[in-house]
């Protein structure tokens, strides 16, 4: 462990002023220094003990002519009688900070030493009963919540367009925050926006453009720091159902509004599981295609990448995810980063069974069966690895980013633990469990000890059930009880896929559903399909499935990405033109990081990459673009 002095950059002296001011918007650059993180197992240098937000309001004015954001935020605080307010910010440019309400008076304030994970303290002097901090900052190029997008990356291709990414730890780059999932808060904010600009937020939300570009925002469910999100464009609105609706660039909307007609559906299902739905309405933003995540759950509006839309509803489980994080993450969050399970565990584990509920236990199953596969992939890599412990739900991420800790680990063997414990005490009494542990912790956070100790108190005590839950939550790899998945449908097709890999032209003859066409056959069995074949396959065969089924350009982004992947590997040179335009039009990292990874495992195809990366970066957020770099250096 490295410990650092302090050496601050900057002291500002208190100059008495009055009155609210409008954002600045000319602060001068600071020098910064570069240093390795020290130990902050919350990832946060915020003193929440002795001060925390209740409340934001933040003042907003986006410049999409200089990408940056001209910010107040105004924090109304609980202060158990402390001197000092330390917030987080990275790549944030403070010009002054005032304390009070009505009348604002300048205070001291210090910017502490550039951490690369964590980002900088931003140390407030406030007296015993402060009760509102007020921050005037702008963002920078540095903001990397922040995705500017130039006209030609967007839908349109005639505006602009900018969202925010918020988890795990870049809210701090585009808000001065207390940035820990552990403190929530409320929050409204007033947006202003080009004119022809609609502006949305994890809040309640305008259904149209106005023509001022003023737009009032107030999420009042308190919520942690990571859920709040912006996303400025030229976006239209079209309604699912009574509470839920989808908003997206006009060129898209209709194809998004049949993709996910199912919706109500969902919310039904999922209310019917695990009880009322906590925040009024539930809207997707379908965003542009550089969005680095299928989906991200912010509260009232998930944020949607375009690849879902594959024509046939066949992704739509992204979408029971994300809703699933409504119970799952943003009722109930975990407490630190190092709990990121109790959030994506719990949500892959309740998407499927949303999934259930409405598409039947072969489909369900055929998903937890695919997530499975990568899950048994990622423990060997994880285990042959410099950090053996991520295989552990309980993580240690101390002095590590966060983002590292974010595998499949929390996702899948989460989901298994939570279906192993469902067979064991039968799904009646789990979801009862459910349910109460939803209301008991709704809008709270706890930590992986607590969801032990109210799972034991809760459920396996009074039932006298014997239970390894040390082992799934604090050790390695997967228990040897782990309920197994079986799917008759994954049996057939890999069957199938194997007298292909043994040389025979299985479009020539019949099978057992009538013909061998890709509409015949769910994503998840070509997914299965795919990775049942060898990594180099007798030669022509490549080219004799993308005759008979067009993998290489059938528009569903999860098949081509798996199929792009078996291209490199069976040196398939047809597969790299469509996939070079892939890489340059899509930013969503679950795809672009196995193609990259594949790549560079040969001299050549290095190049290939790094070449294709010079014009793809400008279409990537900070997130894609840091994980594609490490794979490329
Ligand atoms: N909350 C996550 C996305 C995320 C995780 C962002 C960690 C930043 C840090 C989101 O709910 C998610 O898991 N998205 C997945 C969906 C999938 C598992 C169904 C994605 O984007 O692929
Ligand atoms: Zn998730």
């Amino acid at each position: 462990m490295i410990f650092k002095l302090p050496i601050f950059l900057t002291i500002i002296v208190a100059l008495l002023s009055g009155c609210k001011d409008k954002p600045v918007k000319k602060i001068e650059t600071k020098p910064k220094i570069e240093i390795v993180s020290e130990s902050y197992p919350e990832h946060s240098y915020s003193n929440t003990e002795q001060i925390h937000t209740t409340h934001l309001q933040l003042d907003l004015d986006v410049d999409f002519e200089k990408k940056t954001i001209y910010g107040v935020a105004r924090h109304e605080m609980e202060n158990f009688r402390t001197k000092e307010a330390i917030f987080d910010i990275k790549g944030l440019k403070i010009q002054k900070v005032t304390l009070g309400k009505e009348t604002e008076v300048e205070t001291n304030y210090v910017v502490g030493e550039l951490d690369s994970i964590l980002g900088q303290p931003l140390n407030v002097t406030i007296d015993t009963n402060s009760t509102q901090v007020n921050i005037y900052y702008q963002t920078t190029d540095e903001s990397i919540a922040l995705d500017w997008l130039d006209p030609e990356m967007t839908g349109g291709k005639k505006l602009p367009f900018l969202y925010s990414q918020g988890e795990a730890i870049l809210t701090r780059s585009w808000i001065p925050i207390q940035d820990v999932p552990s403190n929530r808060i409320t929050y409204s904010a007033d947006v202003k926006v080009p004119a022809e600009m609609l502006a949305l937020m994890s809040a309640e939300n305008p259904i149209e453009k106005n023509e001022e570009g003023k737009y009032h925002f107030e999420m009042k469910q308190p919520i942690p720091s990571y859920l709040i999100a912006i996303a400025v464009g030229d976006l239209v609105y079209e309604k699912l159902g009574e509470n839920c609706g989808v908003y997206s660039e006009p060129n898209l909307i209709d194809k998004c509004v049949s993709e996910f007609e199912e919706l109500p559906l969902m919310i039904k299902s999922a209310e019917k599981l695990f009880g009322k739905y906590q925040w009024e309405q539930y809207d997707i933003v379908v965003l542009p295609y550089s969005f680095p995540f299928g989906g991200m759950e912010n509260p009232r509006l998930t944020f949607a990448n375009p690849t879902l839309i594959a024509g046939d509803r066949s992704l739509v489980s992204v979408i029971a995810h994300e809703l699933a994080h409504s119970w799952s993450g943003n009722l109930v969050t975990n407490r630190t980063w190092n709990d990121f399970w109790l959030n994506e565990g719990f949500t892959v584990y309740i998407e499927n069974r949303i999934m259930e509920d409405i598409y039947g236990k072969e489909v369900a199953d055929m998903l937890a069966l695919i997530e499975f596969q990568e899950l048994e992939k990622e423990l060997v890599t994880i285990a042959a690895g410099p950090h053996p412990f991520d295989s552990h739900l309980k993580l240690f991420l101390d002095g590590r980013n966060p983002d590292d800790g974010m595998t499949t680990v929390a996702y899948v063997k989460g989901a298994m633990f939570l279906k192993t414990l469902e067979a064991k005490v039968g799904r009646a009494n789990f979801d009862a469990f459910l349910k109460r542990y939803f209301k008991e912790y709704g809008f709270k956070t706890l930590t992986t000890e607590d969801f032990e100790n109210f799972l034991r108190e809760h459920l396996l005590n009074p039932m006298r059930i014997k239970f390894n839950l040390k082992e799934w939550l604090y050790e390695d790899g997967l228990p040897e009880n782990c309920v197994k998945i079986e799917s008759k449908q994954f049996e057939d097709i890999q069957a199938l896929a194997n007298k292909l890999a043994e040389g025979e032209d299985i479009f020539k003859v019949k099978w057992k559903k009538d013909k061998i066409e890709r509409e015949n056959y769910t994503t998840q069995e070509w997914l299965a399909f795919i990775r049942t074949l060898p990594d180099t396959l007798p030669a022509g065969t490549m080219a004799l499935i993308d005759k008979n089924l067009n993998f290489k350009s059938c528009g569903n982004s999860e098949i081509m990405a798996e199929w792009f992947v078996l291209g490199i590997k069976d040196n398939y040179k047809a597969v790299f033109p469509p996939m070079r335009k892939f890489l340059i039009k899509v930013g969503r990292r679950k795809f672009l990081e196995p193609i990259f990874e594949e790549l560079v495992k040969t001299p050549d195809n290095k190049v290939w990459a790094k070449d294709l990366y010079k014009t793809a970066r400008n279409n990537y957020h900070f997130v894609t673009r840091n994980t594609v770099e490490e794979i490329l250096k």
